[in-house]
């Protein structure tokens, strides 16, 4: 298309580099997820119990068989993966960034895993394995979704547009988050209804005008302050993170409901990973129960600084030390 000369300016965002601009860049990271399944042909998808329900929709989608697995309180499998099959795939997700290690030095290497980076955006794809992202939880932006595959294969992809699904964006810029709750909630809904596209021009231009090492930074100070106030309390074993981890995830003994309803009031929102879990189990005694009731997930994110992490820290002590 020719270019305009005059009329309106445009938003002015600057015009940097992709952080995955080897990447084939989607509209969702379950689009991501998609195009991984198609061009590798497989037959069958074992996934985890604890995942969004997001991921299982391409599974659906494309007719494929699946069987969900345990993980342990390390958040790794409980299966051996000697008796994954050459046309079966294995989704593992790289829970809240914290479990890189764990990928490098035990799944490396084996054909048929899928690594779900979807809370890691930071970690590097590694090069034997199959691998998806979905950058909307790590920045400002609308949808989006990275897909590694090893295998290609020719998709036709048409690009998508996303100028429809950015109204909470705007107005937590112009108003509040508050303001663009609503909006932001029936923005995510509509990301199911999308089929698989290439990344909208306007997503791309956001991840160009990211200062990535910046995001990284704030994350990991965030994520160490935390994990120095609030380990003590943590039934997961925390370890030191570089890869800017999507939040602090602190699993307690006990339902964190009611701490979730206080910190509300107290302006602090706090995500629930995944209430489908409990509809997919089969037993209510699994330990991935207890991941979705009992643990609370601590915004760490680049807003954010010390002193708002200490705010935070101090409100969720009161409440332990209260055993409220
Ligand atoms: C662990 C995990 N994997 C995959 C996805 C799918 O990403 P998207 O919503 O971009 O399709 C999500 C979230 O929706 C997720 O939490």
């Amino acid at each position: 298309m020719r270019k305009s000369i005059g009329g309106y300016l445009g938003l002015e965002l600057s015009d940097g580099q992709e952080f995955y601009s080897d990447a084939i860049a989607l509209n969702s990271g379950r689009s991501a997820l998609e195009y991984i399944l198609k061009c590798n042909n497989y037959t069958k998808i074992y996934l985890p119990f604890f995942t969004c329900d997001a991921v299982l929709q391409p599974i659906i989608k494309l007719n494929l068989d699946y069987e969900f697995y345990e993980i342990n309180q390390n958040l790794e499998p409980i299966f051996d993966l000697k008796n994954i099959s050459p046309r079966e795939g294995f989704i593992y997700t790289n829970y809240f960034g914290l479990k890189s290690d764990y990928i490098r030095d035990n799944l490396q290497g084996h054909e048929n895993i899928i690594i779900d980076n979807a809370q890691a955006f930071y970690a590097k794809p590694l090069s034997s394995l199959n691998t998806f992202y979905s950058p909307r939880k790590f920045f400002g932006i609308p949808d989006g979704g990275y897909a590694f595959s090893k295998k290609k294969s020719r998709i036709d992809l048409k690009a998508s547009k996303s100028h429809d699904s950015m109204s909470h964006l705007i107005k937590q810029l112009d108003v509040s988050t508050e303001y663009g709750f609503l909006d932001y909630q029936r923005n995510e809904n509509n990301i199911e209804k999308y089929s698989l596209q290439s990344m909208s021009s306007i997503t791309k231009k956001l991840l160009k005008s990211v200062d990535y090492e910046w995001v990284m930074d704030k994350r990991n100070e965030n994520f160490s302050f935390l994990a120095k106030e609030l380990n003590q309390y943590n039934q997961l074993n925390i370890k030191p993170s570089k890869e800017a981890p999507l939040s602090y995830p602190l699993l307690l003994q006990f339902n964190v409901e009611k701490i979730k309803v206080d910190l509300v009031k107290q302006k602090i929102y706090t995500p629930k990973y995944w209430s489908n879990v409990l509809d997919w189990l089969p037993r209510k005694d699994l330990l991935e129960a207890k991941l979705v009731e009992n643990m609370l997930h601590l915004p760490i994110d680049q807003r954010y600084n010390h002193k708002d992490m200490n705010y935070l820290a101090v409100s969720i002590k009161k409440k332990l030390e209260r055993n409220e």
